[in-house]
């Protein structure tokens, strides 16, 4: 029975004629928190977009999903992306935005109690329940990325996905959001993707890490052994100070 929930090999991927992913080989960890770093541009939103089966690729992915782990999909993959464009002419509130994903019946046929109560909840438990009636035009970048947590842990997921999900937070708020990114894997054991720049919130909560470079991996494994100032030279260059403290 594998250890590994993903396990991917020889992963290419070409996009606009591009080579992006140019033999990747790597697994994530059941119940881990794996962390993807590497430079602008070298393939990290490419390959979770490969992982959701958003883009085309050639190689294998293979889930080890289920309670026996021999399911081959995830019964739900939670996804906060890096981006993400909101039609601002849409006078929605966050409260709607969440029902629109979370109930079945129309939305001009109001919020049921209970659905209402579960947004309640969700947001409450990435520390945003005071969004609940705020248009979603109006949120920062961070208030944003809250609320997308929130949508992306409902149903519970097995694989979540997140690219660099703290990017818009601000500093001060950081170390507090991977906190609860770190207990919700300690509490239900969910497997936790996670992009980001911030080498030292890598150290501190991630249990393993993927290094790419050029669309390949350059190295891999437990990041106080893998992060040493050599390999961060190899991968950022010489000046990894700035990359370090990017935000
Ligand atoms: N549809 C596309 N067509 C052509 N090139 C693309 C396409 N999508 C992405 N790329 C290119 O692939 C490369 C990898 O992009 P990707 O978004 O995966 O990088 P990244 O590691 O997530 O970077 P960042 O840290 O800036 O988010 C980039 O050079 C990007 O311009
Ligand atoms: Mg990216």
């Amino acid at each position: 029975m594998s250890d590994d929930l993903v396990t991917i090999e020889d992963l290419h991927v070409e996009l606009g004629g591009v080579r992006i992913l140019k033999g990747v080989h790597a697994s994530i960890g059941r119940g881990k928190i794996t962390a993807l770093i590497g430079l602008n541009g070298s393939g990290k939103t490419t390959l979770l977009r490969a992982l959701l089966k958003e883009i085309p690729y050639t190689g294998t992915i293979t889930f080890h999903c289920g309670h026996d782990h021999s399911q081959p999909t995830p019964h739900h993959v939670g996804y906060v992306p890096q981006k993400l464009q909101i039609d601002a002419r849409l006078p929605l509130t966050v409260c709607d935005l969440m029902a629109l994903t979370l109930q079945r019946r129309p939305l001009f046929l109001g919020i049921s109690a209970k659905v209402r109560q579960t947004i309640d909840q969700l947001l409450k438990n990435v520390g945003a329940g005071a969004l609940v009636d705020h248009p979603v035009e109006k949120l920062s970048g961070g208030e944003l990325q809250r609320v997308l947590l929130a949508l992306a842990l409902h149903p519970e997921p097995e694989l979540l996905l997140l690219d660099e999900p703290a990017a818009g937070i601000d500093f001060k708020d950081q170390e507090a959001f991977y906190q609860q990114i770190a207990s919700l894997n300690e509490r239900t054991g969910v497997t936790i993707l996670l992009v980001s720049h911030e080498l030292t919130v890598v150290t501190q909560f991630a249990h393993h890490v993927l290094c790419l470079k050029d669309g390949r991996i350059q190295c891999q494994g437990p990041p106080q052994q893998v992060l040493t100032g050599e390999v961060l030279s190899q991968i950022f260059g010489a000046d990894t100070g700035v990359f370090a403290h990017r935000h």
